[in-house]
């Protein structure tokens, strides 16, 4: 409870002090729990890094999570403030609940319980929970590069994703990758009276939703040419692997509120979610917000985009593509300006590989049935770029339901699920410790 009550939102300035005690507070919990522990600088939003006793002869794991946050807008949507946790329902609400600190908390009390009980652990342990993984890791790949030695590790675990349903155990195949962009359209130098000048001058708010429209086509697929160069599709028994989830569509009534659902012509919504990209239009700009009418031509339209990538997209290319699609298309008397955010690679893992079979193993004593495996739609940058530099596999196992409502009002999180953290956590290392 105290842990969620900082307001951790990476992407706030003015926040800025508050991620450093939120750090702090971390590492002193971590150092008190017998681990040692220390708030390592980034040039961003600090991190947490803390080391089990060393056992040697066996492998060393190191979990990894986040302690930054999404914003809490819509404040006044939430049930109880986002920032002052509350059990209700056998559930905690706040902000982060789910994502990502509940998750990592089960870990760490999963880890400090178990040092306490046995005065060892079952395996070399590392902790590294990061305060930027909700603006794109952008300083983390720096600090892996800098502490390769202290972060060297035979396999990671991280619980950062969903389960496919309440209590239900699941591993994830897959994560999308990421890039983001804004795009700002001006045009007249001030804002103007639209019916003095309306119709004689472009309208930013107009040059903008075109090109916007024309990201997608009629098929409900991206329109951007080029964008689907690199992406690689899937055989047959990796489809019939998916089609065996049965996602029913109520569900995602249930969750979503909808009551049709929109995607690629020719795909199931899992495939839509797991294993193809998308465009997203995240927030949209322009003109007069305020209430009743105002004649105005904005002199400014802006949006921020982001593009879910797979494999074997990248980044950089996906936003070339679309910023010669745009320009190709923008009409005379408006400019574009396009201010690159950030991007992260897509991931998947070999299910055959041993770790994968203890994850599963440790899932199953958890949770007393076996787990589904899952492709998922959201990213998690640094997973990727662990592989590259450290040169090793993520395990993925998600303690988030289906209704956590991660990145939304009202995100809770089921004490349930947390206290299956915790045993997971232990059995997850029992079973790395032995492997195979
Ligand atoms: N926990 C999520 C990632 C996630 C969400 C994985 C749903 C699987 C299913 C993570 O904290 C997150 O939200 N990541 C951001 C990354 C982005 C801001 C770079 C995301 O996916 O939008
Ligand atoms: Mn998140």
């Amino acid at each position: 409870m105290d842990f969620l009550r900082f307001r951790s939102v990476s992407t706030k300035p003015e926040h800025g002090l508050e991620m450093r005690s939120c750090a702090d507070w971390l590492c002193r919990l971590l150092k008190k729990g017998g681990f040692q522990a220390e708030v390592a600088e980034t040039g961003g939003h600090p991190a947490v890094l803390a080391r089990g006793p060393s056992v040697p002869g066996r492998p060393t794991v190191l979990i990894y999570g986040h302690y930054d946050v999404q914003p809490e807008d819509p404040a006044g949507l939430w049930s109880s403030p986002a920032f002052e946790p509350v059990i209700r329902n056998k559930r905690i609400w706040a902000r982060g609940s789910t994502d990502n600190k509940g998750q990592i908390m089960a870990h760490i009390l999963g880890a400090i319980h178990l040092l306490k009980s046995e005065r060892t652990l079952p395996v070399n342990l590392i902790f590294l929970v990061e305060g930027e993984e909700e603006i794109g890791s952008t300083h983390l790949a720096d600090l892996i590069r800098s502490r390769r030695d202290d972060l060297r590790c035979d396999v990671i675990a991280i619980s950062d994703t969903g389960m496919v349903a309440e209590g239900y155990p699941t591993l994830t195949q897959s994560l999308r990758g990421i890039a983001a962009m804004e795009v700002i359209i001006r045009g007249p130098s001030m804002d103007l009276h639209s019916g003095i000048f309306g119709g004689a001058v472009m309208n930013p708010a107009t040059a903008l939703v075109k090109l916007l429209a024309s990201l997608h086509n009629e098929n409900g697929a991206v329109a951007v040419p080029g964008f689907y160069d690199d992406v690689v599709t899937l055989d047959e028994v990796e489809r019939a692997a998916i089609a065996s989830l049965h996602a029913k569509d109520a569900d995602f009534f249930r969750e979503t509120g909808v009551t049709a659902l929109f995607g690629e012509a020719g795909y199931s919504t899992l495939e839509r979610i797991g294993v193809r990209p998308t465009a997203e239009i995240n927030g949209i700009t322009s003109g007069y917000q305020g209430q009743g009418t105002k004649t105005v031509l904005p002199s400014v339209a802006s949006a921020k985009l982001t593009f879910r990538l797979v494999p074997n997209q990248r980044p950089e290319r996906a936003l070339n593509l679309v910023e010669i699609f745009f320009r190709r298309q923008l009409p005379p008397g408006v400019e574009m300006e396009i201010i690159r955010g950030h991007g992260g690679l897509p991931y998947v893992i070999d299910l055959k590989s041993p770790w994968c079979a203890a994850a599963l193993r440790a899932l199953e004593e958890t949770f007393g049935h076996p787990p589904a495996v899952m492709r998922e739609g959201g990213s998690i940058p640094i997973v990727q770029t662990f592989r590259e530099l450290l040169g090793v596999d993520t395990l993925l196992l998600g303690l988030a339901s289906p209704d956590c409502r991660a990145h939304a009002p009202d995100e809770n999180f089921p004490i349930e699920n947390f206290e299956a953290g915790i045993r997971l956590h232990q059995a997850l290392l029992r079973e790395l410790a032995v492997r195979s």
